[in-house]
């Protein structure tokens, strides 16, 4: 029987760390100011969401999405070992991208150097935070049906050109950071029902679009987005908005709903986990999930402290993050749990 193994897996943040006191002096153009532009702590941020620290990239006008997702894509297949013309497949998941179209995985296959040579499938999706279990119930489904062999997996953001870095828009910006994490997926011939993707659930709820959303294109209207370089109130659609407190409680609600049913599906228990991977949306989510769901503390991964949200680069990331500290270790196998705009929201089951 084939089933999907997991080849490898990279990641990649940029160098400059900024700091949740940094935030506060950042303008629009996210360089640092000397005097406030937000009004914000430290110890508001740490308490509310567990943040210390994200990434950016440098504000030089030369990054997209796609370059984090490059670095993040080479790394994975150097772990797998194979060669960038092998891949047959790119599932891209972004909220984040290079442009409104073509989609980003395009652009990937030809920062990899092989749109020439392959002409490989390329898919952008569209699940926010949720992307990369959606993108992996995707890739688990064409390699089990034997559609593609080499599947490069992919969850990249770049949010720091795209956040409100004023008091209006804190209590969105101060949750998101630039980062990618990839994986590369392929056949195995296995009877063993445990190994490689063993599970993988993906749900929505469209009644939540509009709780977590950016409208920086909105096609019913023309022009799409209202600019006015003087007044900032007629600039508001450019930035991402949300009802976080709805978002909140529908992300523990999804999360440990979709949590407790891979379990129930599977029939595996905490003793056949070694770790539970939750998106990185903010540490209280997932501490309520954690006690709720009754999870062992000491299986929980989370790296938002480093890297705030990144998106549908969470879970690889904090996977990589981890396996760089040596706590994660091959053949470890992992319940992944996710929420996002949307609502979009799902768990898999996976050995690394
Ligand atoms: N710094 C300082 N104060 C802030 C702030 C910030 N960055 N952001 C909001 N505040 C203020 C509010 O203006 C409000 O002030 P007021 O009481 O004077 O009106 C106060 O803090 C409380 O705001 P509230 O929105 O009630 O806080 P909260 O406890 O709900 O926390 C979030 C806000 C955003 C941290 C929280 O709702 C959250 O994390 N939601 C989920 C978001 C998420 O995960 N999104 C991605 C999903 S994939």
């Amino acid at each position: 029987m084939i089933r999907t193994k997991i080849l490898g897996l990279g990641s990649y943040v940029p160098e400059r760390v900024v700091t949740n006191e940094e935030l506060a002096y950042l303008d629009d153009q996210h360089v640092r100011q000397e005097t406030v532009q937000t009004e914000t702590t430290d110890e508001w941020i740490q308490k509310r969401t567990g943040i210390k620290e994200r990434r950016y990239v440098p504000n030089d006008g030369q990054w997209a999405t796609s370059d984090l997702a490059l670095h993040a894509a080479k790394r994975a297949l150097t772990d797998a070992n194979i060669e960038p013309t092998e891949i047959d497949c790119i599932i891209f998941g972004t909220l984040s991208p290079d442009f409104h179209f073509p989609g980003t995985a395009v652009v990937l296959q030809k920062k990899l150097g092989i749109a020439e040579k392959t002409s490989c499938a390329c898919f952008d999706i569209r699940q926010q935070c949720s992307g990369f279990v959606y993108g992996l119930q995707m890739a688990d489904a064409f390699i089990r049906t034997g559609m593609y062999k080499r599947i490069l997996l992919i969850g990249a953001e770049l949010h720091s050109h795209s956040l409100d870095y004023t008091t209006r828009g804190r209590d969105v910006m101060v949750l998101f950071g630039d980062g990618a994490g990839a994986m590369i997926l392929g056949p195995v011939e296995s009877d063993d029902q445990r190994s490689g993707v063993m599970y993988t659930s993906a749900h929505a709820d469209g009644n939540g679009a509009m709780d977590l959303y950016l409208k920086i294109f909105d096609i019913s209207r023309r022009p799409y987005v209202d600019y006015n370089p003087k007044d900032r109130e007629t600039n508001k659609d450019m930035y991402p908005q949300m009802d976080g407190k709805r978002v909140f409680l529908n992300a523990v609600r999804g999360m440990v709903m979709s949590t407790q049913s891979a379990l129930a599906k599977t029939g595996l228990s905490w003793d056949d986990i070694q770790w539970f991977v939750p998106h990185q949306a903010n540490l209280r989510i997932n501490e309520k999930v954690v006690e709720v769901a009754k999870i062992p503390a000491e299986k929980v991964l989370n790296t938002i402290q480093f890297y705030g949200n990144t998106t549908a680069a969470t879970v690889p990331l904090t996977i990589d993050h981890w396996r760089q500290q040596g706590k994660v270790k091959k053949g470890d196998r992992i319940l992944a749990s996710v929420f996002g705009s949307g609502f979009t929201w799902g768990a898999a089951i996976f050995t690394l």
